[in-house]
This record gives C-alpha cells, sequence and structure tokens, in this order.
C-alpha cells in the first residue's frame, strides 16, 4: 500500500487519483477477503468477469428482495420489479424485451438530438454545468421515450430525487422525496403509456409485451434512473480529461472523429461507476476460492479497467486501444444495457460544450458516493 492510496475500495471512488491504486488491486488474487469492509472483494478482469458470470452469485442477498428501509414504500415496489435487482424469469424476460427496444435505437440520430439538447443548454458557469451534466442524459432519454420538451425539467428533477432512494447514504429527508417523485414519475409514465408517441421507445417497449402493468411501469422509471448519475458522471469525468490530459482539446479539433474513443478511454480510465455488489445464494467455489453462503462480494468493476494484464500502461490515457469488453457496464447477465446510449449521449454532451468549458475556470471535488464517480464543480482553479 502507498502512502496516498485510499483505504480501501469504497474511499477509492472519491479519492483524487485511484488509478495506481486499482493496478495493484487487480495485480493481486481475484478473489480475496477484506477484513477492513468485512466482505470478499472481487478485482482485475478475472475476478469481476467470475463473479458476475457466476450463476450463484446475486444481485440481491437472500431472502432480501427489496432493503428493509423501503418495504413497504412506492420507491419499494418500483426496486422490487426492477430487472436490475432480480434473477431467474423475473430478471430474463423483462431484459430481453429492454434490451431489444434499446438496441433499436437509431445512435446517429441520437446523437444528433442529443447534439440539439446541449447546445440548446450551454452551461454557462460551474452551477449551471453541475446541473445540466444531469439534465442532459435524462433530458435525451424522456426524448426518446416520447415525453414532450416541457415536461423534460420536471422528469428530470424527480429521477434525481427518485435516486436518492437507491443510496444508503441518504437522509430521511431525502428517502421522503424520494416516495412523491417516485409517485410522481409513476403517474406521468402511466398517462404516456395510454397513448405512446408512435415509433418512440416507449411505444417500442410497450409492444414487445410485458408480464404485469406494475413491472412494466417500474422499469420505464429504472430507464431514467439508471441514466441518471451513471451518465452525468461520464459526462462530468470526461470534462476532466479534456482538461487534465494535455493535447487532447487541440487532438480533437484536428480529429472529431476521435471523440468516441475519448469517451470510450474515460469509461476505462476514470469510468463513473467504480463498484457493484453480488450476494452468494448458496455455497460457491471461484477460482479455487470456496465462499460460504449469505457473503457480500464488492465488485470493484473500476479495477478492471486498470488491469494491466488487460490495458497496456493502465495509468495512461491513451486513444490507440484495442478494443476490449467495457467491465465498468458490468458483464453477464446483468450486464448494461445502455451502454452505446451513455456513450453516444455523453459523446454529443461533451463536443457540444468543449469550447464554452475550456475558458471556464473550474475546481472540483467528487459527490459523495460508494459507488459512483461524479464530479461536483466549483468556480475556481484546479489545486
Ligand atoms: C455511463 C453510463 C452508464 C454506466 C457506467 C452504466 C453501468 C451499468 C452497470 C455496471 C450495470 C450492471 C450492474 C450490475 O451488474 O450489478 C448496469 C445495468 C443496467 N443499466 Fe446501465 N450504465 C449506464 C447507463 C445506462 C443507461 C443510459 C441506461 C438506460 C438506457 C442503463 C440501463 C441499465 C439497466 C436497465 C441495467 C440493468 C440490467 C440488468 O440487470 O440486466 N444504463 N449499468
Amino acid at each position: 500500500m502507498c502512502p496516498n492510496d485510499p483505504v480501501h475500495p469504497l474511499a477509492a471512488v472519491t479519492h483524487p487519483a485511484p488509478q495506481d491504486y486499482y493496478r495493484r488491486l487487480a495485480e493481486g488474487p481475484p478473489l480475496r477477503f477484506d477484513v477492513q469492509l468485512d466482505c470478499w472483494l472481487a478485482t482485475g478482469a478475472a475476478g469481476v468477469q467470475a463473479v458476475l458470470a457466476h450463476a450463484d452469485c446475486h444481485v440481491r442477498p437472500p431472502g432480501m428482495a427489496v432493503p428493509e428501509n423501503l418495504l413497504g414504500t412506492s420507491c419499494g415496489a418500483i426496486f422490487g420489479e426492477l430487472v436490475r435487482m432480480n434473477e431467474g424469469a423475473r430478471h430474463t424476460v423483462p431484459k430481453q424485451v429492454l434490451a431489444s427496444a434499446l438496441g433499436q435505437v437509431d445512435l446517429a440520430r441520437l446523437h444528433q438530438s442529443t447534439l440539439q439538447i446541449a447546445s440548446d443548454h450551454i452551461p454557462g458557469n460551474a452551477v449551471d454545468l453541475n446541473d445540466a451534466m444531469f439534465e442532459l442524459p435524462l433530458f435525451a432519454m424522456a426524448d426518446l421515450l416520447g415525453f414532450s420538451t416541457k415536461q423534460w425539467p420536471q422528469l428530470a428533477a424527480w429521477t434525481r430525487d427518485f435516486v436518492a432512494c437507491l443510496s444508503p447514504l441518504s437522509n430521511s429527508a431525502q428517502l421522503a422525496g424520494a416516495q412523491l417523485a417516485a409517485a410522481a414519475l409513476l403517474q406521468r409514465f402511466i398517462l404516456l403509456l395510454r397513448d405512446p408517441v408512435p415509433g418512440s421507445l416507449l411505444a417500442e417497449i410497450k409492444a414487445a409485451g410485458w408480464q404485469s402493468e406494475a413491472g412494466l411501469l417500474a422499469n420505464l422509471v429504472g430507464l431514467l434512473s439508471q441514466t441518471c448519475e451513471a451518465t452525468a458522471g461520464l459526462i462530468g469525468n470526461a470534462v476532466l480529461a479534456l482538461r487534465t490530459h494535455s493535447g487532447l482539446q487541440a487532438q480533437l479539433r484536428s480529429d472529431p472523429s476521435l471523440w468516441p474513443a475519448v469517451l470510450r478511454e474515460v469509461s476505462r480510465h476514470d469510468p463513473s461507476i467504480h463498484n457493484t455488489r453480488r450476494y452468494t445464494a448458496c455455497k460457491v467455489e471461484i477460482g479455487g476460492v470456496a465462499l460460504p453462503p449469505r457473503q457480500m462480494i464488492l465488485v470493484v468493476l473500476a479495477s478492471a479497467g486498470h488491469d494491466a494484464s488487460v490495458h497496456a500502461e493502465p495509468g495512461r490515457f491513451m486513444l490507440q486501444r484495442s478494443v476490449s469488453p467495457m467491465l465498468g457496464y458490468g458483464h453477464g447477465r446483468h450486464a448494461c444495457p445502455g451502454q452505446q446510449l451513455a456513450q453516444t449521449i455523453a459523446v454529443a454532451g461533451a463536443q457540444a460544450w468543449a469550447d464554452v468549458l475550456n475558458g471556464m475556470p473550474l475546481a472540483w471535488r467528487y459527490q459523495s458516493s460508494l459507488n459512483a464517480r461524479i464530479p461536483v464543480f466549483m468556480e475556481g482553479t484546479a489545486a
């Protein structure tokens, strides 16, 4: 361990420069018990893939489909239906519907429409930027779903309130706000589902068939909530990459076709989602390590991006890398179905705002979180 290292992987999420620490984690055993966090760690590409691919490593602890603090609430009802939080048939069938509908989105059109939305919402200062990087992906998703322009700001505000229920760091006021937001979002989707805009993502999803109305509604809210923080973080981390990697802006000005490669490299080098979790449903053996039932495994996704056995010189920000799976979007049956959309939206946002942000005095810290790395910008200059 080096003196400036984060004390453990949860602290690495908001550490100013965790990249070397992640590389060292990836050099260690793929699966190990962490005494300090009192849980197992899956690290490096091999550890992350092995755990996420394992049939008996589940997304929820056995017998606890919904966190205790959400039981009996609107947020809990949504949580319990999300594909992200289920296994077996309650996961596979809706996941296929979502993945197929999201897979049909025309990415070139999404890029154009998001460029337009971003150009209509150019941030004028650091405070604006903090809001804009959350709003842009939500506006783009609301547009795809078929909501009218005037509904976007309210939907974005409710989604930001709703995601508070997913964080163990939220206080009681935030949890209460999340319940109101959940009810409001459900109501908006009920109205739009009655008369979906032809050709919209919502129309596609509705036409694909769903087992239950509650499941459909919850997973529509899920599309907004899954988009929210992760894509905001990706845009924010791209803004930082443009500031901190010298020559990058000039390279992009002379060759704008490099934008997708820049966002891919940000997703590896400084991703927005660092951790996810799995729970052993029974006794499990992975790579010769035996884990008892009901064990929590912290899957350190960000360490896979810094695994030197997969990515040469992982600490270097380099555009010319051979394409390899982006484990920051997960792996296996729960892998993110929104990856292409998120990358496309982030490319458009970073591209539309690059020139104006270039001259803006910005300092930053990170929003407190155990999983998501999201910069909070302030006026000033970086230390
Ligand atoms: C930079 C942006 C994003 C990142 C880094 C990200 C990352 C992830 C990760 C790591 C997972 C897997 C979690 C696990 O296995 O425990 C996941 C799942 C998921 N993501 Fe994303 N995501 C992003 C954007 C999006 C967007 C824009 C959408 C919607 C269009 C979306 C929809 C989903 C859904 C529905 C799941 C659950 C899939 C399942 O459980 O089968 N994500 N995402």
